[in-house]
C-alpha cells in the first residue's frame, strides 16, 4: 500500500466554496484543504461587488429567481436556481456567525444593485467583500483541529477507479514531489478557467485545473461556452485588468465614448445595468467600430468622500496608478472574468463519479444559464458549500482501500526545454482571445479548435516524457480546458448570452445544455 496521506474529506482549493465546504463539514471527520498559490489567493480574495440575497423586506425570492432566469437567457434549472435564493438569507447569516460585518447604514443593510437585478439585493463590505469573506472564513479554519491546510500543493489529477474516486496525486510545490492523497470524499473546489484568455480579471490560479481534471476521471462538463467577459476592468499598461466593480454602474456611474458621449442608450433601455453580457458587446461594438483602445467610466460627479468611504480599494489603486476616480473618467475595457460552465452536478454538488463533488466556479449547478447575474456566484459558493458538506455528514464514510495508487515517474526525465511551456501558455491564451471572445464566428472557431488541438497534442506529448512542474500541470490543464470551451462553442448552433456567434445571431426557442465527455 502506498497511500502518502489519508483523510475523510480532501478539498482541492481554499477559496470562498473549499473553506465554506470545510468549515460546514461535521467535526468528526479529518479533512485536508490544498491551496496551490498562497491560500488566500484566489477569485474569492478579489471579490469587490458583492453577494446577492433578498434581505429588503420589499424584495422577495420570486423576483430574485426571475432575474436569475432572465440573466441567464433561460438556460437555467429552475430548481437549482430557488434552491440557491431560498437558502440566500442563510448564507448571509452563516458569513455573519465566522466573522463577516456587511456594510449596513441606519442598522440595515446597504443593499446596492448591479446588471439584472431589479432590486437593491447585494449586500456588501465597501468594495472588499470578497477579502473580508476570505480572511473570516480562514480564520475559522485555523481554529478546528480536524481541519489541515495544506498550501503550495497542487492537485495534479484524480485517482478514480470503476467509477469512483479515492483522492487525489498532489504536486508539492516545495519538496517537487507528488503526493497520493486518499480520501473518502473529494470536493473540487479549484475555481474557473478565466486564465485561458489574455485579458482577465481573475488572478493566476485560475486555470480550470479542476475542469480539466474533472474531464480526464470522466466527468460531465457542461456549457463552457459560456465565458463571462467582465465589462469594466481598468485599461492600464500596469492595471493586470483590476476590475472596476459593476456596483459603481449599480451608483450610477456612467459608460462615456472617448468624446464624453454616452452609448448605451443604443444597446439596451436598462442603459449601464443591463446585463453583463450586453454591456460588454456593446463596449466590445464601439471599441471595434471607432478603433477606440477603451471606453471609460465616469463617477467623477459623486462627492469625493463618499467615493473613498464606498469604494476604498478602487480609489486607493486607481490613485496608485497616478488616477483620480473623484476627479476624473475612469479607462476601462471588458476582460474574461467568470466560467459559467464546468463539471456538471446535482443541488448536493454530486458529480457523476462516485464520491466526487464540485462546488463554487468550478461546478456546473445550473444557476447561471447562459450569463451569470452579478453577485450570484459569492452566493452559488456559500449555498452550495453548505449542500455538499451536509450531504457529506449525512452519506456513509465508505473505508479507505489499499488502492496501490504511487505516483510513477520512472519514464520521465527533467525538461531541458521550458520556453515550449511559456510560448505555449502564451498561444492559447492569445487564440482563445482572439478566435473566442466576445464575438464569435463558424470560422474563427474551426480555426481555434484545429490550433487548440495541436496545441493539446504537443503539451500531451511534453507531459509523457518530463517530470511535472507547477507550469506544465497548468499548461495542460489550460490546453484542455480550452478545448472544451471551443468545442462547447462549436455545438451549439444560436447566439445566447454569453454566447455570440455571427453566424447564429438568432436564439433557438428549444433551450439544451452543451455537455461534453471524455471519449
Ligand atoms: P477561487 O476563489 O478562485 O479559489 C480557487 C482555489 O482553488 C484557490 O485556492 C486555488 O489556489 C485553488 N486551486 C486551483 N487549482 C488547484 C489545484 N490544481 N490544486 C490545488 N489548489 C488549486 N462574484 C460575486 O458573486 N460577487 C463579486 O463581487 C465578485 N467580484 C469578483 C471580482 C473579481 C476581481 C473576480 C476575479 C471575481 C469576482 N466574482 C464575484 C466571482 C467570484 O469571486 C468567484 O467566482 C468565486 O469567488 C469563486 O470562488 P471559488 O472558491 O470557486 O474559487
Ligand atoms: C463586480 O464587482 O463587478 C463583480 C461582481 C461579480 O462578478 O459578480
Amino acid at each position: 500500500m502506498s497511500n502518502d496521506y489519508q483523510f475523510d474529506v480532501l478539498i482541492i482549493g481554499s477559496g470562498a466554496a473549499g473553506l465554506m465546504s470545510a468549515i460546514q463539514l461535521s467535526n468528526n471527520m479529518s479533512i485536508a484543504v490544498i491551496a496551490k498559490d498562497k491560500v488566500l489567493e484566489g477569485s474569492s480574495y478579489y471579490a469587490q461587488g458583492g453577494i446577492s440575497a433578498v434581505l429588503d423586506p420589499n424584495d422577495n425570492f420570486e423576483s430574485h429567481i426571475t432575474d436569475t432566469i432572465n440573466t441567464g437567457l433561460n438556460l437555467g434549472n429552475e430548481k437549482s436556481i430557488r434552491f440557491m435564493v431560498e437558502n440566500a438569507p442563510h448564507a448571509i447569516t452563516d458569513l455573519e456567525k465566522t466573522g463577516v460585518q456587511f456594510s449596513t447604514i441606519d442598522n440595515k443593510y446597504d443593499l446596492t444593485t448591479e446588471g439584472g437585478h431589479s432590486s437593491n439585493r447585494v449586500a456588501h463590505v465597501a468594495d472588499k467583500t470578497g477579502q473580508s469573506i476570505q480572511v473570516n472564513l480562514l480564520a475559522q479554519v485555523k481554529k478546528k483541529s480536524n481541519i489541515k491546510l495544506f498550501e503550495e500543493y497542487i492537485a495534479v489529477d484524480l485517482i478514480v477507479k470503476e467509477g469512483k474516486c479515492y483522492g487525489a496525486y498532489v504536486y508539492d510545490k516545495n519538496s517537487e514531489e507528488v503526493i497520493t492523497f486518499c480520501s473518502k470524499k473529494t470536493i473540487l473546489a479549484t475555481g474557473g478557467a478565466s486564465k485561458s484568455y489574455l485579458y482577465t480579471s481573475n488572478p493566476d490560479t485560475s486555470t480550470g485545473d479542476g475542469i480539466a481534471m474533472a474531464y480526464r476521471a470522466g466527468c460531465e462538463i457542461t456549457n463552457m461556452e459560456f465565458t463571462q467577459f467582465h465589462p469594466t476592468c481598468l485599461f492600464h499598461p500596469h492595471a493586470k485588468s483590476f476590475l472596476i466593480s459593476e456596483t459603481l454602474r449599480g451608483e450610477g456611474a456612467k459608460l462615456l465614448l472617448p468624446d464624453g458621449k454616452e452609448f448605451m442608450h443604443k444597446y439596451d433601455d436598462r442603459l449601464e445595468l443591463a446585463p453583463r453580457d450586453i454591456v460588454a458587446r456593446a463596449i466590445d461594438n464601439e471599441m471595434k467600430v471607432h478603433g477606440f483602445d477603451c471606453v471609460y467610466l465616469d463617477f467623477s460627479f459623486k462627492d469625493e468622500e463618499w467615493i473613498k468611504s464606498r469604494f476604498p480599494t478602487i480609489s486607493q489603486r486607481c490613485s496608485e496608478l497616478g488616477i483620480d476616480i473623484a476627479k476624473e473618467a475612469l479607462p476601462v475595457v471588458p476582460a474574461a472574468h467568470y466560467t459559467c460552465g464546468g463539471v456538471n452536478t446535482n443541488i448536493d454538488a454530486q458529480s457523476n463519479i462516485t464520491n466526487l463533488y464540485a462546488v463554487g466556479e468550478v461546478a456546473h449547478t445550473g444557476v447561471h444559464g447562459a450569463n451569470r447575474m452579478a453577485s450570484n456566484s459569492l452566493l452559488e459558493c456559500i449555498v452550495f458549500a453548505k449542500s455538499c458538506a451536509d450531504h457529506i455528514s449525512k452519506s456513509k464514510l465508505e473505508k479507505i482501500l489499499p488502492i496501490n495508487a504511487k505516483w510513477d515517474e520512472s519514464r520521465v526525465a527533467p525538461s531541458k526545454e521550458k520556453v515550449v511551456i511559456a510560448h505555449l501558455w502564451h498561444e492559447i491564451r492569445l487564440i482563445m482571445w482572439n478566435f473566442v471572445g466576445i464575438v464569435r464566428s463558424n470560422n474563427r472557431l474551426k480555426s481555434a479548435y484545429l490550433k487548440i488541438q495541436q496545441i493539446n497534442k504537443e503539451v500531451n506529448e511534453y507531459y509523457r516524457v518530463y517530470i511535472v512542474t507547477e507550469d506544465l500541470i497548468e499548461l495542460r490543464n489550460l490546453a484542455q480546458t480550452s478545448k472544451i470551451i471551443v468545442e462547447s462553442a462549436l455545438s451549439r448552433k444560436e447566439s445566447r448570452g454569453l454566447h455570440f456567434n455571427q453566424d447564429y445571431p438568432n436564439q433557438k426557442s428549444e433551450t439544451e445544455n452543451t455537455v461534453i465527455t471524455k471519449p
